[in-house]
């Protein structure tokens, strides 16, 4: 949620932090702006709207000169979407400049205390208060200055900073919100995602919670909330660079989804070995697993929804009663945890701020922890007592597919692993599931390739004012992420439901030619999930049904069928899902919409 970077060395800065910008713009974009010392002050251009217009103003960054600088891009908290409530915030003289992530929570008495003290402040952000306290504190020691603004300010942030008195250095700190710092042949840098500083260096340091970097030119110099020198490590990034660019494809979102089949092997096959689970990364015991009373399932997003179909799988297939919440609801709830029960914390970006906060609690608690996690270092990584990564790469489009896709390969991993410490399978069971989930990959790539004919299904309902999805057990689970896809990215309302349960007032809302997308792989449901089919077709619904190959008889009973591959009951949702993704998809592109960053939207939520 928003995106930082920062860049001091021998070349034009402004140039380089609008390069960073970009590969960020994903994490925020409804402005955007840049600080950069020019030899004599500190030069501001900030612009409401997208990246493009900041680099139209500043000819590409050619207009300002100067070699140290940061800049941000911004998904607004605190005041609309303005000029003025851009980033970088600064103090009255422009003599410092800040752009920050996250939230101030207490920025309203910082503001008050300093009008009081006669501070003018122009926005309406919660930055500028930052901006305002460090030129409070501020007596020639930036470093203390910082420390002493970390004392009193609360919340979540990770901040960039320039003073015009020391031009030969950048600030960073922060506390639970990403950053990190990385050194090149040709300077240094900060950035909130390491997308935005990869093609520079591979080699970085995550800044700890509550430490402050000082970059020069020359390196960087960690210190803690004493003032005193941290020594830090630094950890190699593995990622290709091309990873992080569209490679050919129209939109991130589509190039994601054509990487499932890889992202599911990468993530799948390490962990089997001859037939079996093995999963290395996870530090439990046969015993411990034995123990387990119960589950608990906590993220956000599309990330719980691959815990409410890990939901059904962990309870069948291993018989653990299993809870799911999504984090900010869990993270209030007071939640009755016994020290035998698991916590499973799902999360792509690993610093979503409610899923962290709910680990945090956990933690409290005594209870253990278990993260699945796509970004490596996260906070959530490096918080949980134990992480399980997904390897599906860097993930740009706001609206997650190939994550979400390895997500529930984790679950189904551990769901083999935990059935068999518990003694709920045998050998041969496991051996067949590991079957199953070996075809996985090239059965996604088959539906993959059947794009042509959904996107010229979705072309029909450009149009469309409501689209519901309906399916029971695990099909419900796969409706809610299809519902999802479509809407956030089509802006077509959408409403995911149990289909059993439509008829307790939602049908009524179904109209003559309403489409209804029925989901109906799981085989003990179909006979149910038909009963409803045909009560919404009764209602005049248009039903286009998601199901296995082989149920032909669905045909008599929807409008259009769209069948998948043979495969265990339970990981049809791998399946069933790349149509629906497909499906949102092809409906978004044509209505012109922005695909990879829908309205309103950002890819990493680092605020409650
Ligand atoms: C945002 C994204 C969603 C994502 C959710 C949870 O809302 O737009 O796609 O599912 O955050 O994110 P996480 O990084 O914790 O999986």
């Amino acid at each position: 949620m928003c995106g930082i970077v920062g860049y001091i060395g021998d070349d034009q800065a402004a140039p380089i932090l609008l390069d960073g910008l970009e590969k960020l713009e994903y994490r925020g974009y409804d402005s955007a702006g840049i600080a950069v010392f020019d030899g004599k002050q500190i030069e501001i251009k900030k612009a409401k709207g997208r990246l493009k217009v900041l680099e139209e103003l500043t000819h590409d960054g050619a207009n300002m000169p100067g070699v140290v600088g940061i800049g941000h891009t911004r998904w607004a908290t605190h005041g609309e979407p303005s000029d003025i409530n851009a980033h970088p915030q600064y103090n009255k003289d422009k003599t410092i400049a800040v752009v920050h992530n996250g939230i101030i929570e207490n920025y309203q008495k910082i503001k008050d205390k300093l009008t009081a003290k006669g501070y003018k402040f122009i926005s309406e952000t919660d930055t500028e208060s930052v901006a305002q306290l460090l030129d409070y504190y501020y007596e020639g020691n930036p470093l203390e200055a910082i420390i002493k603004v970390m004392q009193r300010i609360e919340g979540s942030y990770s901040l960039g900073i320039l003073f015009a008195d020391h031009p030969d250095k950048v600030y960073a700190a922060r506390k639970d919100s990403p950053l990190v710092a990385g050194i090149a042949d040709d300077g240094s840098y900060i950035a909130s995602d390491v997308t935005a500083i990869l093609k520079h260096t591979r080699d970085v340091y995550y800044i700890d919670n509550q430490e402050i970097a000082c970059l020069t030119k020359e390196g960087i110099t960690f210190f803690n909330m004493d003032g005193e020198p941290v020594q830090k490590e630094s950890k190699h990034i593995d990622w290709d660079a091309n990873a992080a660019e569209k490679g050919g494809y129209e939109h991130f979102m589509l190039k994601e989804m054509y990487e499932q089949p890889k992202t599911v092997r990468d993530t799948m096959s390490p962990r089997i070995r001859k037939g079996h689970v093995v999963i290395d990364d996870l530090k439990m015991s046969d015993d411990d697993i034995r123990n387990i009373g119960r589950l608990h399932i906590v993220a956000c997003g599309s990330a719980y929804h691959t815990g409410v179909t890990a939901k059904y799988v962990y309870e069948e297939m291993a018989r653990i009663p299993t809870d799911v919440d999504v984090a900010s609801e869990f993270r209030y709830r007071d939640p009755i945890l016994d020290k035998n029960d698991l916590v499973l914390i799902i999360s792509q970006s690993g610093e979503t701020a409610d899923t962290l906060a709910a680990l945090r609690l956990a933690k409290e608690k005594g209870i253990r922890t278990l993260a699945i996690v796509n970004v490596v270092g996260s906070s959530i990584a490096r918080e949980a007592d134990e992480v399980m990564y997904t390897w599906a790469g860097p993930e740009i489009a706001v609206a997650t597919t190939k994550a979400y896709s390895a997500q529930l390969i984790c679950h189904y991993l551990l769901a083999i692993r935990f059935a068999r410490a518990r003694g709920e399978i045998t050998d041969e069971q496991e051996q067949a599931y590991v079957a199953d989930l070996e075809k996985l990959p090239d059965q996604i790539d088959m539906l993959l390739n059947n794009k042509k004919k959904i996107q010229k299904f979705a072309n029909r309902y450009i149009g469309a004012k409501d689209i519901f999805f309906i399916g029971r057990g695990i099909d419900y689970a796969i409706s809610m992420e299809g519902s999802l896809k479509l809407k956030e990215i089509s802006y077509i309302h959408s409403e995911a439901y149990p289909a059993g349960e439509l008829k307790h007032g939602t049908i009524s809302l179904i109209e003559d030619g309403t489409l209804v997308a029925a989901i109906a792989t799981q085989k003990k449901l179909y006979p149910k999930t038909v009963s409803n089919i045909v009560e919404v077709k009764t209602r005049g619904a248009f039903v286009l049904a998601v199901t296995n190959e082989g149920d032909t008889d669905m045909e008599e009973h929807a409008d259009y069928v769209i069948y998948i591959p043979q495969t265990n009951q339970y990981f049809t949702n791998s399946l069933a899902i790349i149509p629906l993704q497909l499906f949102a998809y092809y409906v978004a592109v044509g209505k012109g919409c922005d695909v990879d960053k829908p309205r309103n939207l950002a890819k990493s939520v680092t605020v409650e």
